[in-house]
Formats: C-alpha cells, structure tokens, sequence
C-alpha cells in the first residue's frame, strides 16, 4: 500500500525568511529521523516555489503549487500554467480549493479544466472538493460532494490509476479550529470511493488518494488519519509550524 500523503498548504503567508526557515527546519526533521511512514508535500505561495524547490532539492519531500491556470500558455495576468510549475519542479498542484471557488468564483468546471492541464503537464492535481455548513445542516453534504466529485473530475489516466488525488475538505473546518468526526469523515470517504470505483474502476479507486482536509492538527491527526479510505491529509494552519506539520506526519500508522 502507498504511504499516506501529507501536504501542507501554506496559502498566503508567510515572507522569503518564513518559508526558508520552514523548509529548513522541515528539512532537518526529515534527516534527523527515519520514522515517517509519510509523502511529505508543501504547497508554498507561488513566488516561493523556486526557491523553498532550492532548499528542498534532493530530498524526498516534494514541492506542489497552490493553484494553476487551464491554459498551457498565454495572455492571462497574475496566473501560473502547470506546465511552468513542473518546470520549477513541482510534482503536485492543488486545483478547487473551496478559498479559489469562493473568492475567484471558480465552478467545478473550471477545476476540471485546471485538473486536466496540470495532467498534461505531468503533475499529480490535489482536486478539493467539500460541502459549506448550510449544505450539511440541509442533510445535502453527500449530494453537494457527488456533483463536485462527478463535475471537478477528469477522466482517470487509465485502468490500474487515475493519475489525480482527491482532497475532501469540508468548508465550515478550514480555518475554524472546527473538525469534522471520525464518523463523518468515514461517511464521506466511504462516498468518494464508491464514487471513484463505479467510473474509474476499482483498482484505479484504491490507487487514489482521498485526502482529509479541514483543521487537522497534531491532536486529532491519528484518530482521522486512521479512518478507512483515508490516503493522507491536507493540512493548512498547522502546516505552518515544522513541529506540528511534523507531528501530522508521524501520526501516519506504519
Ligand atoms: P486548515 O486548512 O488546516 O487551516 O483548516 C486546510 C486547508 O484549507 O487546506
């Protein structure tokens, strides 16, 4: 079985001192100990993505975008293409995080679009989907995450893997300190896998990781990590201090 994947995101923050010392420290935790049964990946804020690769190079942790255009090239200001992340080497993108499709406006459709670029650019997408409180306390958070699943997705890369990791991350978790309960989390990635298997195949499901996303911190990591369908997780706030992103990833089972 792969390792779970361990992704830290860390959105906008942060100046070049902070992600250098980040990464370093992360750096030396890594080759300090050989206890991890983890991927490791951080997501630094584009303009950090040479430099924190720098530091990085050579190791087995791996560097990931936050976000790239559909587009392989071209007159769109402010926006990175896949191809120029896998340049810089990256090996992942996150694409659809609920902050882009909030704040940017971006429909599953986009996402699908921006999933299927950074496929052909090489990269592995980190596709996130998630329901918002409203949609859960309505009873609709498996029917909300079906039609994410069904419309931000791509076709697999072929039978034996989808080439794409999926991420679920309910909205009202980020950021709130707030996490959704072993439970919860079983019945969702319970969903997403018979999701993935009826249009991928099964083989292809299992190769898939399903990511929790949403408050994960070093006390409740175990217990969540530890959930059935559960590949790794993406890890925002606490992503942001190398003790306790470190301690997310030695909550992995061996
Ligand atoms: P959080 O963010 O860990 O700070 O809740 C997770 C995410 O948005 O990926």
């Amino acid at each position: 079985m792969q390792p779970q994947l361990i992704a830290g995101n860390w959105k906008m923050n942060g100046l070049v001192s902070d992600g250098k010392a980040l990464a370093a420290d992360l750096l030396a935790l890594q080759q300090g100990q050989d206890g991890v049964n983890a991927a490791l990946l951080l997501c630094p804020p584009a303009p950090l993505l040479p430099l924190i690769g720098d530091i990085l190079r050579d190791s087995p942790i791996q560097l990931g975008g936050q976000d790239c255009h559909a587009k392989a090239s071209g007159a769109h200001t402010g926006d990175t293409s896949a191809q120029l992340l896998a340049d810089i080497g990256c090996s992942h993108v996150i694409v659809g995080h609920s902050e882009r499709r909030a704040d940017h406006g971006e429909s599953s459709a986009e996402v699908q679009d921006k999933a299927m670029a950074a496929m052909a650019a090489g990269l592995t997408p980190i596709i996130c989907v998630g329901e918002t409180e409203g949609e859960r306390d309505a009873g609709r958070a498996l029917a909300v995450i079906g039609d994410q699943i069904a419309q931000s997705l791509p076709d697999g890369a072929g039978p034996e893997r989808t080439g794409f990791v999926v991420a679920y991350e309910p909205v009202w978790a980020i950021g709130t300190g707030r996490t959704a309960t072993p439970g919860d989390v079983a019945e969702v990635h319970t969903h997403i896998f018979g999701l993935l298997s009826a249009r991928f195949g099964a083989g292809a499901a299992q190769e898939t990781a399903i990511l929790y996303g949403g408050s994960v911190k070093p006390g409740n990591a175990a217990d969540l990590l530890a959930v059935a369908h559960v590949g790794g997780a993406l890890v925002g706030g606490a992503s942001l201090k190398a003790d306790d992103f470190w301690a997310i990833a030695r909550s992995c089972a061996a």
